[in-house]
């Protein structure tokens, strides 16, 4: 009866005029639910690892200038002393080396004092290293730990840590992981510790959201940062290299590094992205949406290179970086 109405109102092509009003008004309700914003920011404290350089140190600026009681962690005391000198007097800094168990101990309880019984609304798990990356077969097995050290074992360390005081106040926990967390593009540490935190962020949200905790994910492409420095990493890639046996050496040919150096220079020159705020506006929808999504993807390289990439056969990534990686003097 229904559908006889429509179809005498709208003619044959009725069943796309419905579900075309449906997508739309499913977008809008969307938009709308993804617009709304959490209140009273200024009692709402959100501690950020990472901040002496990068997305960690622009988010607690732009936190801070929001209202939030910032707790930002610093790994060195320069750039503690650099953010608060930018900073208004309510935020506050404090040492941490979240590769050191003692050192996350320190800065909980210095938390649980700051936060007394509201709590913490947010632990941002930002701090991140990528050195040495590289071919696998170059690496020796320190070269993967130190990466993993901080960017795996420091996130899970944190969040155990902290996740009471989280619990308590009904927040969240922010984990930065990457787009190299979805395509694994590079040999060494970073990649594997960034699949790695995407395991660990979905296993939590599935477990804590019973709590009234969500847990979300930012996966920025490639930044500006020091984590895309090209400095350290080139010489990096020289100190594999030279630990190299001869053999080993002979079998890559005495160009492949400079090959391989100066693709990599093409590529993160023309990939990496300036626009920080890209990535601090994900984080900060994270920390202020009422209803803060479960992935962010920030960056252009990340929206229509990487993510759809992720979802496609692994050999096309074989392929596409066969195409554009040089290739051993020896290879078969
Ligand atoms: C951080 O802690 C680790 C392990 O305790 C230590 O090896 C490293 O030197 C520390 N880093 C800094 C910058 O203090």
């Amino acid at each position: 009866m229904i559908t006889e109405c429509l179809y005498g109102l709208l003619g044959e092509n009725a069943l796309l005029y419905v579900s075309a009003t449906f997508v739309v008004l499913w977008i809008v309700g969307w938009l709308y639910r993804d617009s709304l914003v959490i209140e009273n920011v200024t009692e709402k404290y959100v501690f950020v690892t990472g901040c002496d350089s990068g997305f960690g140190n622009l988010l607690c600026r732009k936190l801070d200038g929001k209202g939030f009681r910032v707790l930002a962690a610093c790994l060195t005391e320069k750039g503690a002393d650099d953010l608060k000198r930018v900073s208004g007097p309510h935020l506050k800094t404090v040492l941490l080396n979240v590769t050191c168990l003692d050192s996350i101990q320190k800065a909980m309880e210095w938390t649980k004092k700051e936060v007394g019984d509201k709590g913490l609304w947010g632990i941002v798990n930002n701090a991140g290293y990528s050195l040495p990356m590289g071919p696998t077969e170059w690496m020796k097995v320190e070269d993967f730990h130190k990466t993993l050290n901080v960017n795996l074992n420091g996130v899970i360390a944190m969040t155990v840590a902290f996740l009471p005081l989280v619990k308590l106040a009904r927040g969240r926990v922010v984990n930065i992981a990457s787009v190299l967390g979805r395509v694994a593009a590079n040999g060494g540490g970073y990649c594997i510790s960034k699949f790695a935190v995407e395991a660990f962020s979905d296993c939590l949200r599935r477990d804590i959201h019973y709590f009234g905790v969500n847990v979300c994910i930012i996966e920025p492409g490639f930044f500006k940062t020091a984590v895309t420095s090209l400095d350290p990493i080139e010489k990096e890639l020289h100190r594999l290299w030279n630990q190299l046996s001869p053999e080993v050496q002979a079998s890559y040919g005495d160009k492949y590094l400079d090959k391989y150096i100066n693709i990599q220079r093409f590529i993160m020159n023309g990939i990496c992205d300036k626009d920080l705020a890209k990535v601090t506006n994900c984080m900060e929808h994270s920390l202020t949406a009422a209803y803060p999504r479960t992935r962010y993807s920030a960056g252009w390289d990340a929206k229509l290179l990487w993510i759809p990439l992720s979802y496609m056969p692994a050999c096309v990534v074989d392929i596409g970086l066969k195409l554009v990686m040089p290739r051993p003097s020896k290879s078969v």
